[in-house]
């Protein structure tokens, strides 16, 4: 089963895989659900879990076929940034550019410029943040 839904996301469009549900919509935009910590179980491409961060739920998807997770990645990308206000030397930055995610990193302290200096080099060829 699980060969099925990975070849399915990987190389065919999937008959069920057509945009977020217009039952989570209502639920969302009648009040009847609000923005709290949410687990998609069987997320498939996303579109559901982007539509309640959208929202601003605190979402997470889970899916066992790794294509699908790929599909919800990109739907992800550019629709939310990972901000990190206390950036240090830029370890959440680091993780982010990883991951594929935009990222801003914010930071006014350390003594001497040594975390600005470390998350620099390592985040050199990245996105630019912002210190
Ligand atoms: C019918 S699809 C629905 C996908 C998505 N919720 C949607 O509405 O577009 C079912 C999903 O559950 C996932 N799935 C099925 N069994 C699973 C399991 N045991 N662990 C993790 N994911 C599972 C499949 O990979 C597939 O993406």
């Amino acid at each position: 089963m699980k060969l099925y839904y990975q070849l399915g996301y990987k190389y065919f469009s999937m008959p069920w895989d057509r945009g977020p549900r217009d039952e989570l919509l209502q639920l969302i935009e009648s009040g009847r659900i609000t923005p709290c910590r949410a687990i998609d179980l069987g997320c498939g491409t996303g579109s559901n879990a982007v539509l309640l961060a959208q929202y601003g739920f605190d979402v997470t998807g889970v899916d066992f076929a790794a294509s699908a997770i790929d599909k919800a990645k990109q739907k992800g990308t550019g629709k939310c940034i990972v901000l990190d206000p206390f950036m240090g030397s830029g370890t959440v930055a680091v993780v982010a550019t990883e991951l594929g995610r935009d990222w801003i990193g914010i930071d006014l302290g350390g003594k001497d410029g040594e975390y600005k200096k470390m998350a620099l080099e390592r985040l050199q060829g990245t996105t630019i943040g912002l210190f």
